[in-house]
């Protein structure tokens, strides 16, 4: 076993190398020159029965030469390819120019980008957005609010209840609607007061077209001096035509909620007939969209400000039904299947 033997083998193998123009030939090449059963192999595993000193040399150039082939094909295979793309290209098998696949990307549910347009309306005009816990007490969901234990008006809002008592405190439920934060921005500050609370609600309901037993609320709530039912309006208002368009017109009636006197419901005239009368506000030519009145005075004075001196409006809305009437979806229902072929449209 002498240096010249692997000198010899080198020369061979470039050779040969030069010579391949396919994937399959260089494999082959490679089987025959760095694979098992190829001399240099053979030579490799031969070294521990060489006497020291041949040893040493041939081991050295051996490997040197494994390393100088292994390169040699990455380098071949590297050329092939770059080749082969070229000849592609030239014969018009690739074409560069085709778009490429596109990722599909997610997207914000028709809800939350709703929710988000009705808070970012109201911020511009100077709200804040809150949020407040979906599992309450019973204090914040109704008896704060007027509603007491056995009060009819507990009929509207029906619930599952949480079995769980802590320090002799009313039990715990999910709250029906985003108003229990009135009572809890309240408490923890002092006028002035403007905020939003967006976010989910509960009802018992046997679910239809237009009931879900899960919905999603805007609340609002600004306390200060002087504040008027002509300030309700005037902020409704432009929330309507910001949100529904510079040509709607809108219309208080009286309603009930324990919680505000006077209460109101707020409609605005039909966007689809202009109030003519049509399927979507079923002849009406008005469109309810959400509840709201002034604040209860003794509301006000359960959380320890001055009735005499502080007044305010709150309102509430469900964001479901803005969002059907925006794009016009007949079924409410269908925002919490999780169709893609439903979702994807928005
Ligand atoms: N919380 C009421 C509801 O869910 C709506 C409302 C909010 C009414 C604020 C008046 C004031 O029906």
């Amino acid at each position: 076993m002498s240096t010249g033997e692997l000198q010899t083998l080198e020369a061979q193998a470039n050779d040969s190398l030069a010579a391949i123009a396919d994937e399959t030939s260089l494999e082959d090449w490679r089987v025959n020159y760095l694979g098992r059963r190829s001399r240099l192999t053979e030579i490799l595993r031969g070294l521990s029965a060489l006497p020291l000193e041949e040893r040493k040399q041939v081991g050295a150039a051996a490997n040197r030469l494994r390393e100088a082939l292994e390169t040699a094909l990455a380098e071949r295979r590297d050329m092939l390819r770059k080749r082969d793309v070229q000849t592609f290209i030239q014969q018009g098998r690739i074409d560069v120019t085709l778009p490429g696949r596109p990722i599909p990307m997610g997207r914000l549910h028709p809800v939350t980008q709703t929710q988000r347009d009705i808070v970012a309306c109201f911020e511009k005009m100077g709200f804040q957005a809150v949020e407040g816990p979906e599992v309450e007490w019973d204090y914040y969901n109704f008896e704060a609010l007027r509603i007491p234990e056995h009060h009819p008006a507990r009929d509207m809002w029906d619930t599952m209840w949480i079995d769980y008592h802590r320090d002799g405190r009313m039990p715990m439920l999910l709250r029906t609607h985003t108003s229990p934060n009135q009572v809890r921005v309240m408490e923890r500050q002092q006028p002035p007061i403007r905020v939003v609370v967006p976010g989910k609600c509960y009802r018992y309901e046997a679910t239809d077209a237009t009931h879900e037993w899960m919905l999603t609320q805007v609340e609002g709530l600004a306390v200060d001096e002087g504040i008027s039912m002509a300030d309700l309006k005037g902020t409704l208002y432009e929330f309507a035509q910001q949100l529904f368009g510079q040509e709607r017109r809108v219309r208080f009636r009286c309603d009930y909620f324990p919680f505000v006197e006077p209460g109101a419901d707020m409609s605005i005239d039909c966007f689809v007939c202009n109030g003519e009368g049509c399927s979507t506000c079923k002849g009406a030519g008005w469109i309810e969209i959400m509840g709201a009145g002034m604040v209860h005075p003794e509301i006000l004075a359960n959380v320890g400000y001055d009735p005499e001196r502080y007044t305010g409006f709150a309102f509430g809305m469900g964001v479901e039904r803005v969002a059907m009437l925006r794009h016009d979806i007949e079924d409410i229902r269908l925002f919490y299947q999780n169709d893609l072929r439903f979702l994807e449209q928005f």
